[in-house]
């Protein structure tokens, strides 16, 4: 600060270290913490469903999202969002074709989005998949997709961004989406290992390591919301959907962009002092 300038109270904070530049105080913008101009992120799974929705309110925020995903070209869904993008504004998406399990192609990917931007700020792992039958009827093939792709897929993104983080010196955030299943049994859907994967993420977010280098860990965890991978156990099981939607407070189910408001807080300055944490969003239903 200039010598004689009175500083403003909130500088007296020390997260105001952690906040963008004060490039827009004279347009009357509040929540400097939320915004994510110039900041770079990737979405797991992000070609449709949860992650697109939480990828395009970053997009909103003007972060660089770069959506991963297992398909080669992504849903029409997500080309209609890309329109919606206002490069004026900063904000961009785009798309790459990975799987989350391939730890060489990660690491490879992510190197090369670092070293594009000369930053890394963040992952948001959305990419995920579900199995529904009874314990006994799964096969330890059965089982080990689904752990490989919701446990072992996220924890190489997690860990190869966290490295990419380091290396740019960026004080960034790790969002990992679990769900409400990694604390209860969905009751009508039979899924014992989804769930059992979706506790290992949530403890994966207590990651035993000082977060004083910057790098943030967080959990989102979800209840039902209406997306293709639910609408499959509809198409299975329809009765599903009226008891789904009477298991919880809010008698419905959730829309992804349900969660726009979560990923940004998550993965911006706003959440600063939060790591380690798991933030359930599900209509009240594990309140019951
Ligand atoms: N829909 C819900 O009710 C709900 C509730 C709680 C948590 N979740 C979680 O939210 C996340 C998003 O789920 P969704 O409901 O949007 O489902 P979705 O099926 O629409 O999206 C999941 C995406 O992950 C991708 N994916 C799967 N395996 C992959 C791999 N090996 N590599 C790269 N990408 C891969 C899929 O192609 C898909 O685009 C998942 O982790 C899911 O478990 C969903």
């Amino acid at each position: 600060m200039a010598p004689g300038k009175k500083s403003h109270p909130y500088q007296k904070h020390t997260s105001k270290k952690r906040l963008p530049p004060e490039t827009k105080t004279n347009t009357h913008q509040r929540f400097r913490e939320f915004d994510l101009q110039g900041k770079v992120f990737v979405v797991t799974g992000g070609r449709r469903g949860l992650g697109l929705a939480m990828a395009e309110a970053l997009v909103e925020e003007d972060a660089q999202i770069h959506c991963v995903d297992r398909l080669p070209e992504p849903d029409d869904e997500f080309r209609k969002a890309q329109k919606r993008a206002n490069p004026a504004v900063g904000g961009s998406l785009h798309y790459r074709r990975i799987g989350v399990r391939d730890a060489e192609n990660v690491a490879k990917t992510f190197g090369e989005i670092g070293e594009l931007n000369k930053r890394f700020d963040g992952i948001l792992c959305a990419a995920g998949v579900n199995h529904v039958d009874k314990a006994v009827e799964h096969t330890p093939k059965e089982v080990d997709e689904v752990m490989s792709i919701n446990y072992t897929g996220v924890f190489i993104c997690a860990t190869e961004a966290a490295k990419q983080m380091m290396k740019y010196r960026c004080r960034g955030a790790i969002l990992l989406v679990a769900s409400m299943g990694g604390f209860i049994a969905n009751k009508g859907m039979a899924s014992p290992v989804y769930n059992s994967s979706k506790a290992a993420v949530i403890q994966l977010t207590r990651i035993n390591e000082k977060g004083e280098g910057g790098i943030r860990v967080n959990c989102l965890c979800p209840g039902h919301i209406m997306t293709p991978m639910v609408q499959m156990v509809f198409d299975k099981e329809p009765e599903t959907k009226e008891l789904w939607q009477s298991e919880n407070m809010m008698g419905r189910l959730a829309n992804p962009e349900e969660f726009r408001g979560a990923a940004l807080f998550l993965l911006s300055e706003a959440s600063s002092f939060m790591t380690g944490a798991s933030l359930v969003i599900d209509g009240g239903h594990t309140a019951w």
